[in-house]
């Protein structure tokens, strides 16, 4: 089971009508696409997943409120290819599902042994297997601290060198291990030290930052006027990259604060709508979404 994060809020932010056109970036179990289809009886949702299972419960879900929509079983970094035209709203609700960490066979967890995989798009050729078998120890040390931003990456990266000389490393808990005995002990208490590592994995496998950022940019050209963006992110380093683009697209550029009338072709064309954490309520029952951000962004 998956529960939607800030559904309500997410939802209620982007101003949606009767007819809006609207899409959804990361479907997943349809939380956030079956409250939208509810809300455009006379609109349409394209909504895009990568994963294959994730898609086929969700178009179950969606047929039973109605037909007004596209599933596009593809990465959303194809966005702009895949919809022709402005829309109204778009959603982001990123990182993996529920069931994609409690299926063990996906490897997405620490604390279930599976082979290393980690792919949200099954059919891709690189796994978690292929990045801590094959790449060097300085290109993993890199992705341990840009995604993972380890402390302990490079003695890490160096006991996974070191034991991949005597056999392949095969498992989610093989890999724990390792990771465990080597960081300080001391370390070990303060959280499971496999985290962060895991963390950047994923990233490095789902190259999930660099689509976010693409697809973002896309994303803000694609708005009619009026429009808006609701983006949820869970780890810092997203939430990042989402600051970062709304802040540069709804400022002034700094060399033009001084002009006494800022000329029309540099004025903001968007403005920051909301940048908010989940209730106390909310955290208290889904844990999931105690590290959530939404921010919301409208097309001026
Ligand atoms: C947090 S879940 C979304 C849950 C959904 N909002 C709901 O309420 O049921 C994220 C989903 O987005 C998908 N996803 C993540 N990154 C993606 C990408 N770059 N392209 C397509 N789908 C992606 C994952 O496969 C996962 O199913």
């Amino acid at each position: 089971m998956h529960t939607s994060v800030m559904l309500k809020e997410s939802i209620d932010y982007l101003n949606l009508s009767k007819n809006s056109i609207v899409i959804d970036c990361t479907l997943g179990y349809a939380g956030h696409s079956g409250a939208i289809l509810k809300k455009i009886p006379n609109g349409f949702l394209y909504a895009f997943d990568q994963d294959s299972e994730a898609i086929k419960k969700a178009d179950k879900k969606l047929k039973q409120i109605s037909d007004n929509y596209k599933i596009i079983n593809k990465n959303f970094v194809n966005i702009k290819d895949e919809v022709n035209g402005k829309v109204d709203a778009i959603i982001f609700d990123l990182g993996v599902s529920s069931p994609q960490l409690d299926e063990d066979y996906r490897g997405f967890s620490y604390h279930k042994d599976a082979k290393l995989d980690m792919r949200m798009n099954q059919n891709q050729e690189l796994t978690a297997y292929k990045v801590i078998n094959e790449y060097s120890k300085e290109k993993l040390v890199d992705i341990f601290k840009k995604y993972g931003e380890e402390k302990y990456s490079s003695s890490i990266a160096q006991g996974i060198v070191e034991k991949r000389k005597e056999k392949k490393i095969e498992t989610t808990l093989e890999l724990a291990e390792i990771i465990k005995e080597n960081v300080p002990e001391k370390y070990r208490k303060k959280s499971h030290p496999a985290r962060k590592i895991f963390q950047a994995i994923r990233i490095e496998v789902n190259d999930e930052l660099n689509v976010f950022e693409k697809a973002l940019k896309d994303a803000l050209k694609m708005l009619k006027k009026g429009g808006r963006i609701s983006v949820i992110t869970f780890h810092s380093l997203e939430d990042k990259i989402c600051k970062r683009i709304f802040n540069e697209v709804s400022t002034i550029p700094k060399e033009l604060n001084n002009l006494p009338i800022v000329p029309d072709e540099y004025k903001p064309k968007y403005k920051i709508i909301a940048n908010i954490s989940p209730s106390k309520e909310e955290i208290e029952i889904n844990n999931r979404s105690r590290s959530a951000r939404l921010r919301v962004i409208e097309r001026i």
